[in-house]
């Protein structure tokens, strides 16, 4: 399976406008790209950010493979289901989810987009993370630009670490929101406490954030696809040689030092657990 998993700290945090750039991004290096967003809630009756990604990956999946579980109700997707669709059984939402989520991931490169922050229910059982640990893929975080998101971001990392998820990196975008003086450090911050790639965006348009996603993560997507998901070797990401240059280049970390990174050692799973893009710190 060849994808990303757009996780986020919150609901509201950017996770569509990102995934979107991304599918831009992608789609403009000439991979053909699906955006999937396996549950959606407070749909008016259409799926916004399904409809969102689908504008920037132009796939031609009908709606059904690129979001399967739409709700009306503005909660959880596993609060909406027991509200309006209580006949559900157990498991099947999840089981749809994993199977829509990799039919697209085997034909083209699937960015999936979570509902919600990571530990959001989608089933009686299942939260957003067991969602990316099930479909192995590795997760870009996104989370806000303001002031409480460093809290939210190690928390978030220190789940995905736990459950052994690579993370490709963190994405704090300021959007919408109104400036304030965290914004300044937030970025330096979350790169010592959560020890990830950090890109900051600001409030700013889709291609002007695909331009700026494609140089911190995606330069050497197109690659990694065609050679086929080639992992770093033991010890060749320690000495440099499998980093795609863009993540050298604009996500290191000022001071990586390890003694910084107080929710543990940097996980090294990102370096070459299923490893399927690059990683550095
Ligand atoms: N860097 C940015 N520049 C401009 N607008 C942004 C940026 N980041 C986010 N936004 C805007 O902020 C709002 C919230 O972002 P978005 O819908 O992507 O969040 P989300 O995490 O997908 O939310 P949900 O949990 O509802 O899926 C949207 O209107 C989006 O267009
Ligand atoms: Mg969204």
């Amino acid at each position: 399976m060849d994808g990303l998993f757009v996780a986020g700290t919150d609901t509201g945090a950017g996770k569509t406008f990102v995934a979107a750039a991304l599918c831009r991004a992608l789609r403009r290096a000439g991979i053909d790209v699906a955006g999937v967003k396996p549950f959606e809630t407070g749909c008016d009756p259409n799926p916004a950010d399904a409809e969102a990604l689908e504008a920037e990956a132009h796939s031609g999946l009908p709606i059904d493979l690129r979001c399967p579980w739409r709700f009306r109700t503005p909660v959880a997707p596993a609060a909406a289901a027991a509200r309006e669709r209580p006949a559900i059984a157990h498991g099947t939402m999840f089981r749809a989810a994993l199977a829509v989520a990799r039919r697209a991931a085997r034909e083209r490169f699937a960015i999936v987009e979570a509902a919600g922050g990571l530990l959001v229910p989608i089933d009686g059982a299942r939260t957003n993370l067991d969602l990316a640990a099930a479909l192995g893929l590795p997760v870009l975080l996104v989370g806000k630009n303001a002031l409480g998101t460093l809290n939210h971001c190690a928390l978030s990392v220190e789940a995905l670490r736990r459950r052994r998820v690579p993370i490709l990196g963190l994405v704090l975008s300021r959007g919408l929101l109104p400036a304030d003086a965290s914004q300044r450090t937030n970025a330096e911050w979350a790169r010592r406490m959560c020890c990830v790639p950090v890109i900051e965006l600001p409030r700013t348009t889709t291609g002007r954030a695909a331009a700026t996603l494609s140089r911190a993560f995606l330069a050497d997507l197109p690659a990694i696809v065609r050679r086929g998901k080639r992992l770093p070797e033991e010890g060749e990401e320690a000495r440099g040689r499998s980093r795609p240059p863009a993540l050298r280049a604009s996500a290191e970390p000022r001071s990586p030092r390890r003694e910084r990174c107080p929710g543990g050692q940097p996980d090294r799973q990102s370096a070459g657990g299923n490893g399927r893009a690059g990683v550095s710190r």
